[in-house]
């Protein structure tokens, strides 16, 4: 059964990944501030990538893994995906690509095929992590049945939160405005 807000439209529902394992992460501080932030009728839930094997492909021969199998039906069940993340060494963070190509598969029938992808990026660097975008933007556009190409760069966040909070006003405002969009995004797409 869908879930309708008060005026009739169907909830969106979303699912996140966060790509760094550690406690402390200021991604999740991110991540934390959006579930703060999104519009009315949207909801967004994190599904934890902690489980989860590295690929390997006689262990898929075998059979998903439960991990692989609970990730690739949380993906199935909502809306849409964003993909919080940091960025290694200008690029893709293993726990984020990990997910990617266990979603990936098997080709003709992939969860990510079939749902609409947004890239969150976060750094305490004073940059706006152009590399991990651009990079996921390469694999995702290629791969996610929708990939909204508009990813967002959230950088200083050390100087931006604080005790774990997202409190900078204008990054806030940056990923309220993300939000809003791309919920917009998958509204028209899902
Ligand atoms: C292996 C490694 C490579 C890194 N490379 C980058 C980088 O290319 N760009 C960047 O902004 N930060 C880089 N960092 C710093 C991370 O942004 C920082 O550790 C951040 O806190 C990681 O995200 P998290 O707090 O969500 O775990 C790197 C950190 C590690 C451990």
């Amino acid at each position: 059964m869908s879930i309708t807000d008060p005026a009739g439209r169907e909830t969106i529902r979303l699912v996140a990944l966060i790509g760094s394992l550690r406690a402390a992460s200021v991604t999740r501080v991110v991540f934390d501030a959006a579930v703060e932030l999104l519009p009315a009728g949207v909801e967004l839930g994190e599904h934890a990538l902690g489980d989860l094997p590295l690929y390997n492909g006689d262990v898929e021969a075998a059979g998903d893994p439960v991990a692989v199998v609970a990730l690739k039906a949380a993906v199935e069940e909502s809306d849409g995906l964003i993909l919080f993340t940091p960025e290694y060494n200008r690029s893709i963070p293993a726990v984020t690509k990990n997910a990617i190509d266990w979603l990936s598969r098997v080709p003709g029938d992939s969860p990510l095929s079939r749902t609409v992808t947004g890239v969150v990026a976060a750094t305490p660097g004073r940059h706006e992590v152009q590399g991990v975008r651009r990079h996921l933007a390469d694999s995702l556009s290629g791969i996610s049945g929708h990939f909204f190409d508009t990813t967002l760069g959230i950088g200083s966040l050390n100087r931006r939160s604080t005790d774990g909070h997202l409190t900078d006003s204008e990054a806030r405002a940056l990923l309220e405005g993300w939000l809003s969009d791309f919920a917009s995004y998958v509204d028209r797409h899902r």
